[in-house]
């Protein structure tokens, strides 16, 4: 059995390092990254890190407008794929190197499966709602996350192809905190416990109205504690060309870190401050509070639960995070920390 996975963006690369692990002697694995994400600290560095095997291919497709970004990489895999003759290619989350992936494979009859599937906002807005929506109509097997996930293939008139995994960033997420727990030199910052909140912010919506990114910094700079922003290079790229300084009063920035650092600076912070759907739940699972700066988020059961409140606007942000500590909870939303296993046997066994 040969799977060929494709990759292009960060959150790809953490759901990679399960996959790649639990396929280990069980299948043929081929690594494809398109190159949408190409710095060290955005692609690189995961791969040390995590200890993913280097890609058998990268097409260095780099950054570019959705169609653009989007169509070179379309064309870039057909002969990758034509090449490799995969029994199943694997695209993950909801990048424009999913959406690239899972058109490229199905023109080419080649079977495919969508890891993560079922997320909606809603939100016709946001690129990541077209890839979902468009991947998961395009795959042949489509592999959730949760039960609301399932429920929404199911409205679509998906419920033949989907299958309930539970959550591969769940069992990455484990196994690094248990790495972080069992080695009292892994913690990052060097700050005291509990004395910061840890802040990303990379969506469009928010970075790219002068206005709306300047009403949001401004937010985190005045919060009752230090933030640390682990700045995406979008958001530092647009605050330079609209003039927003980023290191103010209580704010300030660090480039991007690799994953271990992220989950250690998160555990030992207040609280999780972001616009990123990834580190929501990772928040969560962490009992870590978090506020999202969105009008809406796709992992709702973090707000179900009481561990995310969302607020869209800068002028609910304060309060939202100085809110009372959730109530405590053993729910498991996201699975059990096996989802990539149960992902490799799902494909073994078609
Ligand atoms: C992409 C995904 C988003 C995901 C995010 C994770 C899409 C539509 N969006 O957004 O769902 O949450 O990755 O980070 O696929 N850049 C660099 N170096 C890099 C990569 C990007 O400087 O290595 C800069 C470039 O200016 C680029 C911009 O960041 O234009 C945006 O990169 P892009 O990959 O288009 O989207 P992200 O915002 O990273």
């Amino acid at each position: 059995m040969r799977i060929l996975s494709v990759v292009g963006a960060r959150p790809q690369f953490i759901k990679l390092a399960a996959i790649s692990r639990a396929s280990d002697g069980r299948a043929e694995h081929v690594i494809v990254h398109t190159g949408q994400h190409y710095d060290d600290l955005m692609s690189d560095v995961f791969f040390r890190e995590l200890r993913i095997p280097q890609p058998d291919v990268n097409l260095a497709i780099g950054s570019g407008t959705h169609g653009a970004q989007t169509g070179a990489m379309l064309a870039a895999l057909e002969p990758v794929f034509e090449k490799y003759a995969p029994d199943w290619v694997l695209v993950y989350g909801d990048t424009n190197s999913t959406l690239a992936a899972a058109i490229a494979a199905v023109k080419l009859h080649l079977p495919v499966a969508h890891l993560e599937a079922g997320l909606r906002s809603f939100n016709r807005r946001m690129p990541e709602e077209h890839n979902r929506v468009l991947t998961d109509h395009a795959s042949d097997l489509l592999l959730a996350p949760t039960e609301t996930a399932m429920a929404h293939l199911s409205n679509e008139g998906l419920a033949g192809r989907s299958l309930l995994v539970g959550d591969v960033m769940t069992d990455v997420l484990y196994s690094v905190r248990d790495h972080i727990r069992s080695d009292p030199d892994g913690a990052s910052l060097g700050l005291p416990l509990g004395s910061y909140y840890v802040a990303t912010i990379h969506r469009p919506d928010n970075t790219d109205d002068a206005e709306r990114l300047a009403g949001i910094v401004s937010a985190l700079s005045e919060l009752d504690r230090p933030v640390v922003l682990f700045a995406h290079p979008r958001i530092r790229a647009i605050a330079e060309r609209f003039g927003i300084g980023l290191d103010r009063d209580g704010l300030r920035t660090m480039p991007p870190v690799p994953y271990q650092e992220l989950i250690s600076a998160v555990m030992g912070s207040a609280g999780v401050v972001t616009d990123s759907g990834g580190l929501q739940k990772e928040a969560f699972l962490l009992r870590v509070p978090t506020t999202t700066i969105r009008p809406e988020t796709e992992w709702t059961e973090t707000l179900d639960l009481g561990w995310n409140v969302l607020a869209n606007e800068p002028r609910q942000i304060a309060a939202a995070v100085t809110r009372a500590t959730p109530k405590p909870t053993t729910e498991t939303p996201y699975g059990d920390g096996h989802a990539a296993e149960k992902t490799v046997s799902a494909l073994l066994e078609r």
